[in-house]
């Protein structure tokens, strides 16, 4: 079997690892043959392919990135369609042409979308949850987000020892877009003064009242903020209102506005540290690797078993298969219950 890889959307830590038990799983196992796409959906929908063989896998389970590259291309939007025929027809028709039996789509909601939407018409798709996020519904971890987290939860520490030195308030700014689950576990793994998540809109008032209290116990404070989160006056922050081909605005922006609330409110010093894509690069930790390393082993498994529609997902310690429109029916969000957890050590 001639079976196609594919790593769509943003880029975590662990895809590297996942493409690696793919190829290594498949070529020993079942004799499969593999052909990789670069660039996400952009290489089915161009045909564009690289040589992906047990040599080409050597030495990347460490590594970041994805040796496939990756992009937002959406085959489902009407930009896709070309010499009459849609964006998912072309893709279905470049598989066939170059004799792709099987794909592997390695990617969050909208590259799994997209899978789902080629299983329902037809073609035969595995698909495997990635995302720093978190946010998919349908497993109970996506490896790259451990990495996140102790990427951010490093730079916490990092930020108490000079906000002591300099009696100031700094403001951490991460990623999660909707969800607040990197906030939440590295404001919880970091000691932070508070944590604001966008389940959870906040009250700039209080904010400032925790910040006050740590400054009387001549603690600085570190406010961890997701890039989602918002006042609960304002519906969302967002740095502009560039949409990309899934239609996702792009979040930001937010840690600076609360840096200039804080330090007018307070009259205390207070500085915004956004730590953007650093989470999302650099090597996967342990977890990261042995959970990306099963999802591979079992993707490949289950395309020997034509299980196809369906993805690997994490359930307690098993790898289990859900059919692919389960992980994208909605986001998994931080329950009242969690973010409660974390609210014990706020102030
Ligand atoms: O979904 C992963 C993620 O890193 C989000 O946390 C973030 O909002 C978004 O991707 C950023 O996307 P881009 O790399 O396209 O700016």
């Amino acid at each position: 079997m001639r079976v196609g890889v594919l790593t769509g959307g943003g880029d975590c830590p662990g895809l590297n690892a996942v493409i690696r038990a793919i190829v290594r799983t498949g070529a020993l196992d079942h004799d499969f043959e593999f052909v990789g796409f670069r660039d996400g959906w952009r290489g089915p929908l161009e045909a564009d392919i690289q040589a992906l063989d047990v040599n080409a896998v050597r030495g990347i389970l460490p590594r970041g990135g994805t040796i496939l590259g990756s992009s937002r291309t959406n085959p489902l939007a009407d930009s896709a369609a070309a010499g009459g025929r849609s964006g998912l027809e072309r893709v279905g028709a470049n598989l066939e042409s170059l004799g792709v039996d099987a794909l592997i789509a390695i990617g969050g909601e909208d590259t799994l979308g997209v899978a789902g939407r080629l299983a329902d018409a037809g073609v035969r798709v595995v698909g495997v949850p990635k995302t720093i996020d978190n946010d998919l519904s349908a497993t109970d971890y996506t490896f790259g987000f451990d990495t996140a987290v102790n990427i951010a939860m490093e730079a916490i520490d990092r930020l108490h020892t000079t906000a002591e030195s300099h009696h100031r308030a700094l403001i951490v700014e991460v990623m999660g877009r909707h969800a607040g689950w990197i906030a939440l576990h590295a404001g919880l793994a970091g000691g932070a003064n508070v944590i604001l998540i966008p389940e959870h809109p906040f009250d700039i008032e209080e904010v400032c009242n925790y910040v006050e209290q740590r400054f009387k116990e001549h603690y600085a404070p570190i406010v961890v903020v997701a890039e989602g989160a918002h006042p609960k006056t304002i519906s969302s922050s967002v740095v502009d209102q560039q949409l990309d081909a899934f239609g996702h605005v792009r979040l930001g922006g937010v840690g600076q506005l609360l840096a200039e609330e804080i330090e007018r409110r307070t009259g205390k010093e207070a500085r915004a540290a956004v730590l953007g894509h650093i989470q999302r690069g650099g090597t996967p930790t342990a977890f990261d690797r042995v959970l990306a390393t099963r999802f591979g082993i079992h993707a490949i498994r289950a395309v020997a078993d034509g299980a196809f529609g369906q993805m690997v997902a994490l359930r307690g310690t098993d790898i289990v298969r859900v059919p692919i429109a389960e992980a994208t029916r909605e986001l998994k969000l931080v329950p009242p219950e969690r973010y409660a957890e974390a609210e014990i050590f706020f102030g």
